[in-house]
């Protein structure tokens, strides 16, 4: 479905440790809470290491939500991937979908971003589909309806 403007924003970032199921559960449980009442969704990946985020929606909750993330002391190092205004969403179904990736998923991953965009300069939008059909191959996306 068609919407009105939106930002969809891309960005890793680094673990300071292991982090425990308990702490994954209790960041999803509250990004899911959240996303649905600010009309967010999209994906995280968690790779050991590092995580891979997409966020979509409006542009100011996008914002604000990132500007959050980014002071969020569970994590560090955000890195900005990329950024990019659309009208639809890619992942509408979820509130923020979610895959626990081994070290070497997550690193081709990252791979197929960079890979994406040196070699095509394909634009966000492409490589999140890139990601999509990547991710439905391999993992069972586990979902929340918004
Ligand atoms: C890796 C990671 C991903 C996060 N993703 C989201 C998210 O999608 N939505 C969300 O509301 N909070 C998310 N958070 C939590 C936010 O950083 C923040 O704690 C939350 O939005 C509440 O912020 P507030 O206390 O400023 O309201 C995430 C945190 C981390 C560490």
């Amino acid at each position: 479905m068609v919407q009105n403007q939106m930002l969809r924003l891309i960005y890793l970032s680094r673990v300071w440790g292991n982090m425990t199921n308990t702490q994954l559960d209790q960041i999803l449980a509250e990004s899911r809470a959240n996303n649905a009442k600010n009309k967010i969704t999209g994906l995280l990946c968690y790779g050991g290491t590092s995580f891979i985020q997409i966020l979509e929606g409006p542009e100011a909750e996008v914002i604000n939500l990132y500007a959050s993330i980014v002071n969020d002391e569970r994590h560090h190092g955000c890195q900005l991937l990329d950024i990019h205004i659309t009208n639809k969403r890619i992942f509408d179904n979820w509130a923020m979908a979610y895959v626990h990736s081994s070290k070497a998923d997550f690193d081709e991953l990252s791979d197929v971003i960079e890979g994406a965009k040196k070699k095509h300069e394909q634009s966000v939008n492409e490589i999140t589909l890139i990601l999509r059909r990547y991710l439905g191959q391999k993992i069972h996306l586990s979902s929340a309806s918004v």
